[in-house]
């Protein structure tokens, strides 16, 4: 179904049938533009970038690509094509036709999961605007910047659902995604792992990684929803997710085939003197973001998680390939448990442990990526493997966030743990160090010493490509 871009808001909702809806939503739009020009990429309003903008939502040809300064871009409210026939595919109300409006028993919750979920978009945006400043090449500008401007789509995405289903509190809920700011002391965005700073690229890449793909997996649990335009907009939204992430495996790739290559030219594996990152920097930046991101998925027993799964509003990770009853009614399961004697197991009910069984899955997708990272380390003929941390290292939600832990596993004293958080965490030292290198480098087909150059460029064109122009 193509977008209707004559519309002051492109969608594929009909929402020009909607007089009411869109006028709220047009209400939203200057204070959107607004928080964009205040809180979006830095010096950014003049650039023009090669970006894609989606015009459909056809599997093929969805979107269209060309110079557009960001401003200008049309963010829009697209929604997946609906499935004939859907039925809610887990929980109580399993085997029942999809809700296409929100069932009035379940609003709260599904308010909350759509804020929650909303919250995030935005503040990647905001963690993100110094960025522009120190850019290793064109192709990678860009690249930050298409990310940009769909994380401010799957707002608008999270939006629409508000002001079309939740009426005046739905609006409320909208206007506060613009006011709360990540990192801000008084009014931080919901999530801690969305108000910390990604002020570097070595973090940036990190953060579409290993943030961006807490973002898949929560969206693909969401996309499983009993509601239906929740469940769509979800899907289309997983579409440039994918985008996302791609960024973020390249990129940590591209440095490690950089370090790499400066190890074997000069025999070494402290790669500093040579502008390079050394793979114990990459290994402590791994350690920090998998390890907040871990925070992201909540604690492990949730009676929360549990209802989201009974009322049929958020699933699990691809839940039609699970093989069960998909209500897990009396299911019990394992978990761990801290005692004074270590860690032990306990069995709760299945239902309680959703928000573990996601974060397993999100592990074993970022041990994939990782799996390949080291390869490329192998084949260098180099001996060192990148690891994720355990999952009791450096937590702060959840059963472990009673504990220290090193990445190993190994549970530690709190003296033991401070003096080992220097080996196993970014330092100011660190910092300083990656920081230095963050050098704009703006020539078309140029990258900055520390990145090795990307496999081929965007959309067919060349590596070379003014992916950004500044005039
Ligand atoms: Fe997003
Ligand atoms: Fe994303």
């Amino acid at each position: 179904m193509k977008a209707d871009y004559n519309e002051s808001i492109p969608n594929n909702v009909n929402l020009g049938d909607d007089r009411r809806l869109l006028r709220a939503l047009e209400r939203w739009q200057p204070a959107y533009i607004q928080w964009w020009r205040d809180m979006g990429p830095v010096e950014s309003t003049d650039l023009q970038v090669y970006l894609r903008t989606a015009i459909s939502v056809d599997t093929d040809g969805w979107a269209h690509f060309d110079h557009v300064r960001m401003p200008d871009y049309r963010w829009g409210i697209f929604l997946a094509e609906p499935e004939p026939d859907r039925t809610i595919g887990f929980g109580a109300h399993k085997g029942e036709p999809v809700w296409t409006d929100i069932p009035g028993e379940y609003r709260t919750e599904l308010r909350r999961l759509i804020v929650t979920q909303g919250d995030t978009e935005p503040a990647s945006v905001e963690q993100q605007r110094q960025l522009g400043r120190t850019a290793p090449s064109l192709y990678d500008l860009r690249n930050l910047y298409q990310v940009n401007v769909e994380e401010g789509r799957h707002l608008w995405a999270m939006v629409y659902l508000l002001h079309a289903f939740f009426g005046r509190d739905g609006r409320e809920e909208a206007d506060e995604m613009l006011e709360r700011h990540a990192g801000d002391p008084d009014r931080p965005r919901i999530l801690q792992a969305f108000n910390e700073q990604t002020n570097d690229w070595l973090s940036f890449f990190m953060f579409t990684y290993f943030q961006d793909r807490d973002g898949k997996f929560q969206l693909a649990a969401l996309a499983e929803s009993g509601f239906d335009p929740l469940s769509r907009t979800c899907r289309f939204m997983l579409t440039e997710e994918a985008h996302h992430m791609f960024v973020g495996e390249t990129g940590v790739m591209r440095i490690l085939q950089r370090t790499c290559e400066l190890m074997r030219e000069h025999d070494t594996a402290d790669v500093r003197p040579y502008g390079g990152i050394n793979l114990e920097t990459l290994q402590k930046w791994i350690n920090f973001h998998y390890s907040i991101c871990l925070d992201l998925f909540g604690s492990e027993r949730s009676t929360n998680a549990a209802n989201y799964f009974s009322m049929g509003l958020k699933g699990r990770y691809q839940e039609a390939k699970l093989d069960d009853d998909h209500k897990l009614d009396g299911e019990q399961i394992e978990i761990p448990k801290v005692t004074a004697d270590g860690i032990d197991h306990e069995t709760i009910a299945a239902l309680t442990a959703m928000n573990l069984k996601l974060r397993q899955d999100y592990t074993k997708d970022s041990q994939r990526g990782l799996n390949r990272f080291n390869k490329m380390i192998a084949a260098h003929d180099i001996d060192f493997v990148l690891t994720l941390p355990d999952e009791k290292f450096n937590r702060g939600i959840g059963i472990f966030s009673e504990v220290h832990a090193s990445p190993d596993g190994t549970l530690l004293t709190g003296e033991v743990w401070e003096k080992g958080k220097r080996e196993w965490l970014p330092t100011a030292d660190d910092h300083a160090y990656v920081n230095s290198l963050m050098v704009p480098v703006t020539e078309p087909g140029k990258m900055a010493g520390w990145i090795a150059p990307p496999k081929r460029g965007i959309h067919g064109q060349p590596i070379d490509f003014e992916y950004v122009l500044f005039h």
